[in-house]
């Protein structure tokens, strides 16, 4: 997430919140689409489909399968269809129809969506000319583990992919690949940002990374005032929706430290339910140049991310100086920027406090933006002297990967 095409969707206002463990609760969520409701989430699907550049043999990411909450009761139909298996059905349907005696390789597919249906799943596609081309459906659990051998299907109809269904399934893709981030889920607000950034929003929306909401003025307030309304609206929509919910920057990146798990690890080794949410200290990096203002290549990218560039850093803030947290929202009433307010009462609710030497956050933050290097560096330099510091090696080169591998997909296009 590091690259600037993420980056400059912030260049507005806006905050993310990246979501760990994000519940599916049994069959029935509490945004089940009512009627009249746009965008209802009964065909949402979701995945992490920017990984379809590579000429693997097929590749697409993943989608998640968001259960069809309440299949329509008409639409109960046979599991065979003309008395063939559905899915023979299908393969004889594709030979006899394209008049061909085998499927071709694919490449390049990119997914759209994925729908679950009674007897199968179906995922859509938009790549044009791989209809009659060979599929390997993947299947995936909530721990992001692939369940059993992929599924080999076909695109057909065009730009239609049927699979069959497997128990336990959360997440289906078309890919060889799948990076198991931790972060499963970003709630995001948007004020104002450019078409040209929305474009990379909007694919992280069709992928179900993302879910936005649009914040509109009527009450003529700057924008740092927004910043409120962001994490109060954020901390009702995570809640009961993800076990763990990060309030924090678009230009901030959590790392651990010395513990040598994932950050989502970390969590899950807390066994004590008094625990509402934990809580980093912050160092900043200083970041002393903006974006450049469009997509070049990956060259580019090597030389602009933010965790390639920028080394110059400060020492660590001290608690409850400019801590973020990462809280279960279930457990919290009241949530501010740095820390929780108030938690719910009578269950003993606090915060762990995390030290530097577990987990940090790395601020990558632009000097002239706010005019922040004048007016707050030379706080920071209370902190200790400015050092240089490097982003975790272990975790750059599959972050490059993957932000070179969005931005192309996104903005890599002759034809868009
Ligand atoms: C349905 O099954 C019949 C009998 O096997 C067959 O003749 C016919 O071609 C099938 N039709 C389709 C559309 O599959
Ligand atoms: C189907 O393909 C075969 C071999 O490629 C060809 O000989 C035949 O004419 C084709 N039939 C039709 C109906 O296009
Ligand atoms: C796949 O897409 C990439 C990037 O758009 C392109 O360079 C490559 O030629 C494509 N491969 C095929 C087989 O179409
Ligand atoms: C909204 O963003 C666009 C594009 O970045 C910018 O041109 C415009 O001035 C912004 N509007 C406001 C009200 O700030
Ligand atoms: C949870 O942690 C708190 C604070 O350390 C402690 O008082 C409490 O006994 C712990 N609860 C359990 C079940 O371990
Ligand atoms: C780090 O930043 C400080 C403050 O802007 C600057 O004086 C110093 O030269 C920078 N150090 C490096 C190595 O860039
Ligand atoms: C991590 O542990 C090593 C050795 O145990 C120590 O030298 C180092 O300072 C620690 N790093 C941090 C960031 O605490
Ligand atoms: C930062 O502090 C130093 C020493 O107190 C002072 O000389 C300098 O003018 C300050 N810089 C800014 C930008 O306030």
């Amino acid at each position: 997430m590091t690259s600037k095409y993420i980056y400059i969707v912030l260049t507005y206002f806006l905050l993310i919140f990246l979501v760990f463990d994000k519940y599916y609760p049994g069959s029935i969520r509490r945004d089940v689409p009512t009627e009249g409701e746009e965008g209802g989430r009964s065909t949402e699907i979701v995945d992490g489909t920017a990984q379809l550049l590579d000429s693997a043999v097929v590749n697409g990411g993943f989608s998640t399968v968001v259960p069809v909450l309440d299949p329509l009761a008409e639409f109960k139909s046979e599991y065979n269809i003309n008395g063939t298996d559905r899915f023979e059905w299908y393969r004889e349907q594709m030979f006899l129809k394209l008049n061909i005696s085998e499927t071709k390789t694919a490449h390049n597919i990119s997914t759209l969506y994925a729908y679950e249906f009674e007897h199968e799943i179906a995922i859509t596609t938009t790549s044009w000319r791989r209809i009659g081309h060979k599929m390997f459906c993947r299947y995936l659990d909530e721990n992001n583990k692939e369940i059993g051998k992929p599924y080999e299907s076909f695109t057909y109809p065009e730009y239609i992919v049927y699979c069959q269904k497997r128990e336990g399934v959360k997440k289906i893709g078309l890919s060889v690949k799948w990076d198991p981030r931790g972060v499963q889920h970003f709630y995001l607000h948007i004020h104002n940002a450019s078409n040209y950034d929305l474009k990379v929003i909007n694919d992280y929306v069709r992928t179900g990374e993302v879910e936005v909401h649009y914040l509109l003025e009527r009450d003529q307030r700057t924008d740092n005032h927004w910043h409120m309304v962001n994490i109060a609206d954020c901390l009702i929509w995570s809640r009961g929706d993800s076990k763990w919910t990060i309030f924090a920057d678009l230009d901030e990146r959590i790392i651990m430290t010395n513990y040598t798990g994932t950050i989502l690890d970390y969590l899950r080794e807390i066994r004590n339910e008094s625990v509402a949410g934990i809580q980093f200290r912050q160092q900043w990096v200083l970041k002393t140049e903006l974006m450049p203002e469009t997509y070049q290549g990956d060259l580019q990218i090597d030389a602009w991310m933010p965790t390639h560039r920028f080394h110059n850093s400060t020492g660590i803030g001290p608690e409850l100086h400019t801590t973020k947290c990462i809280i279960d929202s279930t457990k919290v009433f009241d949530m501010w920027v740095h820390d929780v307010t108030e938690f719910f009462p009578g269950k003993g609710y606090f915060m762990k406090r995390l030290s530097p030497e577990e987990g940090l956050v790395r601020h990558y933050r632009d000097q002239s933006l706010g005019e922040w290097g004048k007016k707050w560096l030379n706080k920071t330099l209370r902190f200790g002297p400015l050092r240089k510091t490097d982003y975790p090696e272990k975790y750059r080169g599959k972050l490059t990967e993957n932000v070179k591998r969005r931005a192309k997909y996104v903005y890599g296009n002759k034809y868009d």
